[in-house]
């Protein structure tokens, strides 16, 4: 099978598949392979939304045997038992790491269908219209979370002048020495700044899109205090920081602070089903019944994986692999970017970046990264971010050895300019990749021993 029918039939707009142009068939955690039976690492994890990787088993499981029992599939917003089942699931969730109540609000299954959800309840709940986005915030492409996005090509795309957003400073957008918070708050004390009081800012504590740039606790701290002195609402995107990408389910816990709405998405499902949620405190939501809705809020078999999903979280298993592989990502992108200064990390949990001198260098990495049969994409507002986003029960076997493959694509790169610690560190970062390493330029079919090693046949 050749990608020949997709160039032809596909819309002009398909992105990812233009730089891994292969044909993908089956997936099993960290590992897909293609329809010739090729073997790839996944550090792309479809966008984020496979933070527990391709088919978990026990998930699966659970989907299998409620699809056998013909229990309900779609059901816009009706009651269920599987909805009514996640639910109790996830309000244990939330009820264990807040201490305000929230409602929740299913809303259409993408992520930017739970961000024009926010943003249309903060205008509601506050009589206001301005919302207060960030430099390099990424919130989706539907045309309110547009306006709420900075990269200038997706706004461009929209075709409309994108209004009711002001744009605020992120923190570090002027460097480590702007205290871009008390920044915000002299426009917003000053009547002639231009500002106007938003109904609230949406945020994300890692800008994903925007090149891994983290929004560090005290920061978070101090917007939440601003918006609190002020009655703006803070609205936590945390469709891809969120769901445990970065340690605890809610990326925003470790800063002590709650929002008044968070958008969650992506990983939610836990098998890559298209579900979105909002959470609202109790206080704010002020919806009319029917106000806000859509078809497609009622994907039970998302529920039933979603709930599933949080089971598996809470086991010691999936939670002591998350630590290792994120230690030892943590230790490699040290490493590299002390053999490189030209690179610099970026992000938190597993959701990290390495920072490259320009769009170009990262893009040939991940190039070259795809020849060794590993996945990986770019961020950043010019496309200079190398981004990591394994699954978080990916095995630390793998993650060593799609590291060590990541590493000689970085080295061919930026050869001409490397500094003599970073040839050196960069080939021992390789040799400790394991036994398992694959050849630089790969023959097309895998060894089926290898395959059959790594517990997955294709
Ligand atoms: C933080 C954030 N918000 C919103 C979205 C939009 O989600 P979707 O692509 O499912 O509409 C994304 C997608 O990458 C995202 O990263």
């Amino acid at each position: 099978m050749n990608i020949e029918i997709f160039a032809r039939a596909e819309s002009n707009v398909r992105y990812y598949c233009r730089h891994f142009p292969v044909v993908f068939a089956r997936a099993r955690n960290e590992l897909m392979w293609d329809v010739a039976g090729t073997r790839y690492i996944d550090l792309l994890s479809a966008a984020g939304s496979l933070n527990y990787g391709h088919n978990h088993p026990a998930i699966k499981r659970k989907l299998l045997d409620y699809i056998d029992g013909d229990y309900i599939a779609q059901a816009i917003d009706l009651h269920t038992s599987a909805k009514a089942e996640f639910i109790a699931e996830f309000m244990q969730l939330v009820t264990a790491t807040h201490a305000q109540p929230y409602r929740l609000m299913f809303t259409g299954p993408t992520g930017t269908n739970a961000v024009e959800a926010a943003l249309k309840l903060a205008r509601k709940a506050t009589g206001r219209t301005r919302i207060g986005a960030f430099t390099n915030a990424f919130h989706g492409v539907s045309l309110g979370a547009l306006a709420a996005t900075g990269s200038v090509s997706k706004r461009r795309a929209g075709g409309l002048p994108l209004d009711g957003v002001d744009r605020y400073p992120y923190d570090g957008y002027f460097g480590t020495g702007t205290d871009t918070v008390a920044m915000i708050e002299r426009y917003l004390d000053d009547p002639g700044s231009g500002y106007e009081l938003p109904a609230a800012f949406i945020l994300e504590t890692v800008q994903g899109e925007g090149g891994l740039k983290v929004a560090s606790d005290p920061w978070l701290r101090n917007l939440a205090a601003l918006c609190r002195r002020r009655d703006i609402l803070l609205i936590v995107d945390d469709i891809q920081a969120g769901c445990g990408r970065c340690g605890p389910f809610f990326s925003y816990s470790a800063a002590g602070i709650e929002p008044d709405i968070v958008c969650l998405s992506k990983s939610l499902s836990g098998y890559g089903l298209p579900m979105s949620v909002l959470m609202i405190r109790e206080a704010i939501d002020c919806w009319e019944p029917g106000e806000h809705n859509g078809t497609f809020r009622g994907n039970n078999h998302a529920f039933v994986a979603a709930a599933a999903a949080l089971q598996v979280r809470k086991t010691a298993e999936f939670q002591d692999n998350r630590r290792e592989i994120e230690a030892i990502l943590d230790a490699w992108i040290a490493d590299v970017s002390a053999a490189h200064p030209a690179s610099r990390p970026r992000g938190r949990g597993l959701m990290r970046g390495l920072e490259m001198s320009d769009g170009a260098v990262a893009s040939d990495v991940c190039r070259l990264a795809f020849e060794r049969r590993v996945i990986l994409e770019t961020s950043g507002p010019r496309g200079e971010v190398v981004k990591f986003m394994p699954a978080l029960t990916m095995r630390p076997s793998l993650m060593r050895e799609a590291l060590a493959a990541v590493a000689e694509a970085i080295e061919q790169t930026i050869a001409p300019t490397r500094t003599k610690a970073g040839t050196s560190s960069l080939r021992t970062q390789a040799s400790h990749a394991g036994a398992r390493r694959t050849h630089v330029h790969p023959a097309k079919h895998e060894e089926p021993a290898i395959a059959a090693a790594e517990g997955a046949a294709p």
